[in-house]
């Protein structure tokens, strides 16, 4: 653990260095852009989107190198080495971001959208503004969502098909404490790491399951592990790009168009790399032989009901989720 945290903290140093050497020695500017997800996963195929376009507006004059499957640590990691401007920018799930800006927490309660359009609806308009200018207080500005579809359980040896199913089963969830209360007010018990642990962790029985979206059970390699997928479809927890407040501030005005533009391109091409994505897996899965439960998920929907309750009580928070619900 120590030798590791070692080790990130060289790489980030030599990488800092080479960040300020390139944009010093000629007028390129280069973006270094850290995330945890495999380079097969329309996530970051959606990065790759970014990358060119903004290569193209800017004519190379501002870049972006990606480091993707968690080549400089978890999410949290990642959010900390923008923090003190190490590096320039990530892509991390909104729950992972709940622990620094915790407008956050209201994307991770259970059955909270209806849809994906309601809840594009909702992330591209004011509320979704008001979540990506909120990380700006902790030094994160958000820069733009990705569709990372919903999240859904998947276990190894136990079907489930109601949350009393649940009831014994350790859940890997993510590493915020509002994915530990939705896994637990649904009767897991919710055992949260980071993403990059959990095939290991599944393959040596130390969860029973976990629960994420169709392209991450498939691109992580879950799927060989874990022969139930459930599509209970408890959250839909999206993605997040931000870049570090120190970054963006030494950024012209002109710099900062051409990056939000080639953000904005990519929103577009994301979804549509998401939505082929999604088709091809579940075929492929069905070959492999993953049983998929599609379970009744009304009581689902009444069992997790307290998480939003909960949040209700936040009076920083109730407005957001009234507005949601009335959207
Ligand atoms: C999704 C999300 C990732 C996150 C992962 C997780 O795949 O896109 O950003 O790391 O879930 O469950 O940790």
């Amino acid at each position: 653990m120590v030798l590791k945290k070692c080790f990130l903290l060289m790489i980030t140093i030599s990488l800092a260095l080479t960040f300020y050497s390139c944009s010093t020695v000629s007028d390129e500017k280069v973006l270094f852009f850290a995330h945890s997800l495999p380079t097969s996963h329309p996530v970051h195929k959606g990065i790759l989107a970014m990358q060119e376009s903004l290569n193209e507006k800017s004519d190379g004059k501002l870049q972006i190198k990606i480091f993707p499957d968690g080549q400089l640590g978890s999410e949290r990691e990642a959010l900390e080495l923008l923090q003190i401007g190490s590096i320039a920018m990530t892509k991390v799930s909104a729950s992972a971001l709940s622990n620094f800006a915790p407008e956050y927490q209201i994307t991770v309660i259970p059955y909270l959208f209806r849809d994906n359009d309601h809840l594009f609806a909702n992330l591209e308009g004011e509320v979704g503004k008001q979540l990506l200018e909120s990380g700006t207080e902790y030094l994160l500005r958000g820069i733009c969502f990705y569709d990372a579809g919903a999240r859904s359980f998947y276990t190894k040896d136990k079907p489930v098909n109601s949350p009393d199913d649940l009831d014994g089963l350790k859940i890997r969830v993510q590493n915020d404490q509002m994915s530990v209360d939705m896994a637990n007010t649904l009767g897991a018990s919710a055992t949260p790491m980071s993403f990059g642990e959990l095939y290991t962790a599944l393959q040596q029985n130390v969860v029973d399951g976990a629960e994420n979206n169709i392209p991450s059970f498939v691109s992580s390699n879950h799927f060989e592990v874990c022969k139930y997928y459930i599509f209970d479809e408890h959250t839909m927890v999206p993605d997040v790009v931000i870049i570090g407040t120190k970054f963006w501030d030494s950024l012209s005005d002109e710099e900062k168009g051409w990056l939000e533009e080639a953000a904005d391109e990519s929103v577009e091409k994301q979804k549509q790399f998401w939505k082929e994505t999604v088709a091809e897996n579940m075929k492929m899965l069905k070959e492999e032989g993953v049983e998929f439960i599609y379970p009744d998920k009304e009581p689902f929907v009444k069992k997790s009901r307290p998480v939003m309750e909960r949040l209700l009580e936040d009076p920083k928070l109730k407005p957001i989720i009234e507005k949601i619900n009335a959207n």
